[in-house]
């Protein structure tokens, strides 16, 4: 292969973000001419942000970009289209209300729309589309069409797919593929992100492994096999264990059974999950995000409905009702978006510290009046206890930084008394010290007695507190095991899709 062939080499690509977040850290990038190359790596490890780099949407804080040998410095994206780069992102970006031919052609020039030309292109790359329907009438497998066409009529030749295949069924992939391949041959490169690792060893040519901003290996796709590129992917420094007692564990409390739940878009997104967490349990859920962990938990946390299954709560069938209901009965939820359903950030922090409790005979007299006094009380009482930082309980909770704010739903959420706490990504955004104090909260919780589900996309977090833990793959379970008795491996491998019993007969 000789150098000419190098069409992208990125050197050294540092990338701080304005609030400070260090996304990469000196990574070396570089793919050829006519071959699909993978973009290997967990969430957050960088993925996109280096794609955004190369196609001009962010602009790296150090280091250097050369394409076709010739060093560049993009100050747009419409500036990396120019050279020949384009990025299809993960949340499609059409215009909804056009026409697909709208979109394609979507401001170029009039005396360049070449309809012509968009059919012959639809005919050699199998990316058809019917150009006078309506975007938003179409399959989402379609649309991505659309997108793709759209890059190959601007003259696109180093086409970045960001995790191209989330949202399509399996038939729409395989085309995908067929199409990808059919562009490879024509000596386009193909820039592929995900986290699948049956798709990049299907699909790719080469992989390159990011891990926490960095660089992890270039491997060569036909030298690669799942054990080492899941490997690779989660390889953990030595995991920093918290104190831990062997769990002590009841009855089951929250029970599962052969759950179905669809997603906003309608399709499957927990697809016949069974599960117990018991008394005195910390039950983990890992996986990369948007497997249906979401999902999972709104249906149990009754803000998604249950197309089929069951779910019970000591015993009391739970299926389909309400939050309310479900407090009442003793579920705690610390969601994962505390911004929309944790707080409500312009009321005080004693509004925040009784929401979902608010219409307590405590809180709330004849007429609907506020009884201040208690409200006040009960709110001192929870920054007490949870070690809030806060000006006062009159102060906005926007003013609280984002590690207090979290206290605070946490605290309310446990004030509660609860014998079930459902909690989504707990420490998200969250400093060290924040951190480590709500994992000790929950672990202690669980020491009382208490059955906790957790879902995170942070492995790390899962591996420390989880007594049990289930990795999530496109809607199911790809195994349940203990933490201790799973290998790096075969988590890496259960999150890329292969199941557990699976791995343990290769
Ligand atoms: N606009 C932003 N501001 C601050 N930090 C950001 C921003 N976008 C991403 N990050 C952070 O930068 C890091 C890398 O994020 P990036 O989105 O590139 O990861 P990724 O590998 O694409 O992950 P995923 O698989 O979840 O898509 C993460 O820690 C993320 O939280
Ligand atoms: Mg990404």
């Amino acid at each position: 292969m000789s150098s000419d062939d190098v069409v992208v080499r990125m050197k050294g690509i540092v990338k701080v973000y304005p609030d400070g977040t260090v996304a990469l850290r000196g990574v070396d990038f570089e793919a050829r001419r006519g071959e699909i190359h993978g973009l290997l790596g967990e969430n957050g490890a960088g993925k996109t942000t280096l794609m955004k780099i190369l196609s001009g949407l962010l602009k790296p804080t150090k280091g250097e970009i050369y394409i076709r040998g010739k060093k560049v410095q993009f100050k747009s994206a419409a500036e990396a289209l120019k050279h020949g780069i384009g990025m299809v992102h993960q949340h499609l970006a059409l215009v909804p209300v056009f026409t697909v031919l709208e979109n394609i052609i979507l401001g170029l020039p009039s005396k360049s729309v070449d309809i012509e030309r968009i059919k012959e292109l639809m005919e050699t790359t199998g990316l058809k589309a019917p150009l006078n329907a309506i975007v938003e009438d179409l399959p989402l497998g379609v649309r991505q069409r659309v997108e793709i066409l759209k890059m190959l009529y601007r003259n696109v030749d180093i086409l970045i797919l960001d995790e191209p295949t989330t949202n399509l069924t399996p038939t729409e992939t395989k085309e995908l593929f067929r199409t990808l391949r059919i562009l490879k041959e024509q000596g386009k490169t193909i820039i592929f992100i995900t986290h699948k690792l049956k798709e990049a060893l299907e699909i790719t040519d080469r992989i390159t492994v990011l891990r926490k901003g960095k660089v992890v290996g270039v491997v060569e796709t036909k030298k690669a096999t799942p054990e080492l590129l899941a490997r690779m992917m989660v390889g953990r420094e030595v995991i920093f264990r918290i104190e831990k007692k062997p769990p002590r564990i009841g009855e089951p409390l929250l029970v599962v059974e052969d759950l179905w739940v669809r997603s906003d878009l309608g399709g499957w997104a927990v697809k016949g999950i069974s599960f117990k967490v018991h008394a005195g349990e910390i039950f983990g859920i890992a996986g990369v995000e948007g497997n249906g962990q979401k999902e999972l938990i709104e249906a149990i946390t009754g803000l998604r409905k249950v197309e089929r299954g069951k779910i019970k709560l000591m015993g009391i069938d739970i299926t389909n009702k309400s939050p309310s209901e479900l407090y009442k009965l003793g579920l705690a939820h610390i969601p994962e978006d505390r911004q929309r359903l944790g707080l409500i950030l312009d009321m005080i922090v004693a509004e925040n510290s009784i929401l979902g409790i608010q219409r307590n005979r405590l809180f709330i007299g004849k007429l609907l009046s506020m009884k201040w006094k208690n409200i006040f009380s009960h709110a001192t009482k929870v920054i007490r206890r949870f070690e809030i930082i806060a000006p006062g309980v009159k102060a906005p909770v926007r003013s609280l930084s984002g590690g207090n704010q979290q206290k605070l739903v946490v605290g309310r959420e446990i004030m509660k008394e609860p014998k079930v706490i459902v909690a989504a990504q707990p420490t998200r955004g969250l400093d060290v010290a924040a951190t480590e104090y709500i994992r000790k909260l929950l672990i202690k919780m669980r020491d009382e007695g208490k059955a906790i589900l957790l879902v995170s996309a942070d492995l790390d977090e899962i591996l420390q507190l989880s007594d049990r833990m289930a990795v999530m793959y496109e809607g199911e379970f790809m195994g349940i095991a203990k933490p201790e008795e799973l290998t790096e491996e075969e988590i890496g491998m259960m999150m890329g899709g292969y199941r557990l019993e699976q791995i343990r007969r290769r």
